[in-house]
C-alpha cells in the first residue's frame, strides 16, 4: 500500500517541437484535495489526460497507488478512478435519472452506488429534470455523480468551479471537502488559486509546463518573502539612494524594496541613514496567497 495515490516521474508531452508539459514530478498524497493550479494553458488538463490514459506521454511515468500505468495495467487501474475532463458528460435530452440509469447500465453497477453517488452531489430532488433544464452548477455535479457511481478511490476533476457564480463554487468546494473525508482521494485543478485554495490540502502549481510548486499553502506563504515598505522624509532621494536594492515609490510616498530578506532590509535602512534620510517606518506588505501564487507564474502567457 502506498500513501502516495498519484504519482509521475519526468512526466512530459511534447507536441510537435513544443514541449507543454516537462519532467512533472506530481505526487498526490491519499486522502488529499489536490490542488492543481496553473494559468490558462500551462498544461493542467494534458496532464489529466496522461494521468488518465487518455494521451500518450512523449515521456515520464505515472503511477497510480504504486503501480505503473501501462497498456496492461490500465485495465485494472482506471475502474478505481472517477474523472470529469472538460465539458460534463450527460445527455442534454434525457433527465439526471436516465443519464444516471445509463451510467448504471454500462458499469454494470447496482442501485445504491447510483442512489449514493447522487446524493453526494446533492441532486436527488432535481434527478426528473432533463439535464438541459440544469443549471452549469447542476451539470457539473451530475458529472461528478457519474464519476462517483463507480466508487472510485481517486477523483481527477478538470476545472469543476469554471463557470460557476460564487453560490455554485462554494457548493463544488464542500462538496470535494465531503468526498475527501469520505476517504475519496480529490485531484482537482482551476487556474484561479481562490476558488480552490482554502479546500485544498495540498496544492501543485504549473507554469509554462513545469511544476514550479507543491506543498501546503503554508510552505507556499513560506516560500515567498514579501515586500519591504519604508516611509521615509525624502522618498524621491531614497529611491536613488536605495537603487542598488531596486527600491522603486509606491502611490503613498512610501518606497518599496521588492522581496528582501532581513539582512538585506537593515542594509537598506542603514544606506538610507548614511544618506541622511530619516527612515519613518518599517513594515513588511501584507502577502496574500493570490500575491503568491501571482508572483510565481508572472509571464505566463494567458
Ligand atoms: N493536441 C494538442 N496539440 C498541440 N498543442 C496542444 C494540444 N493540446 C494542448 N496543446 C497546448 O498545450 C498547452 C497546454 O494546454 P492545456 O493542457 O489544455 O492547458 P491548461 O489545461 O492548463 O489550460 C497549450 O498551449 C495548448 O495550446
Ligand atoms: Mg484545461
Amino acid at each position: 500500500m502506498s500513501s502516495t495515490i498519484v504519482a509521475t516521474e519526468n512526466l512530459t508531452k511534447r507536441y510537435g517541437t513544443r514541449t507543454v508539459v516537462e519532467n512533472l514530478d506530481l505526487r498526490v498524497p491519499a486522502g488529499s484535495v489536490y490542488g492543481f493550479l496553473g494559468p490558462n494553458g500551462a498544461g493542467k488538463s494534458t496532464t489529466m489526460k496522461m494521468l488518465l490514459s487518455l494521451i500518450r506521454p512523449t515521456a515520464g511515468e505515472v503511477r497510480i497507488m504504486g503501480e505503473p500505468m501501462t497498456r496492461r495495467t490500465r485495465r485494472t487501474l482506471l475502474p478505481a478512478i472517477g474523472s470529469l475532463i472538460e465539458a460534463p458528460p450527460g445527455y442534454a435530452h434525457l433527465t439526471g435519472a436516465e443519464n444516471m440509469h445509463l451510467v448504471r447500465r454500462m458499469l454494470d453497477l447496482d442501485h445504491r452506488q447510483v442512489d449514493e453517488a447522487v446524493r453526494a452531489v446533492r441532486l436527488q430532488d432535481q434527478m426528473g429534470k432533463r439535464v438541459r433544464d440544469f443549471s452549469l452548477g447542476m451539470k457539473q455535479r451530475l458529472g461528478i455523480a457519474m464519476a462517483l457511481a463507480r466508487r472510485p478511490r481517486l477523483l481527477i476533476l478538470d476545472e469543476p468551479t469554471n463557470g460557476l457564480d460564487p453560490a455554485g463554487i462554494e457548493e463544488m468546494r464542500r462538496l470535494l471537502r465531503r468526498l475527501a473525508e469520505d476517504g475519496t482521494t480529490v485531484m482537482v485543478s482551476s487556474h484561479l488559486l481562490g476558488e480552490i485554495d482554502r479546500t485544498a490540502t495540498v496544492l501543485g502549481i504549473l507554469s509554462g509546463g513545469r511544476m514550479i510548486f507543491q506543498g501546503s499553502r503554508s510552505e507556499l506563504m513560506a516560500a515567498s518573502t514579501p515586500d519591504v515598505l519604508i516611509a521615509c522624509s525624502d522618498p524621491r532621494g531614497a529611491v536613488s539612494a536605495l537603487a542598488p536594492f531596486g527600491a522603486r515609490l509606491a502611490e503613498e510616498g512610501e518606497l518599496v524594496l521588492p522581496g528582501p530578506d532581513d539582512r538585506r532590509t537593515a542594509e537598506a535602512v542603514a544606506a538610507l541613514v548614511g544618506a541622511g534620510v530619516g527612515v519613518h517606518g518599517v513594515r513588511r506588505s501584507e502577502q496574500t496567497l493570490e500575491d503568491v501564487f501571482m508572483s510565481l507564474t508572472e509571464g505566463d502567457g494567458l
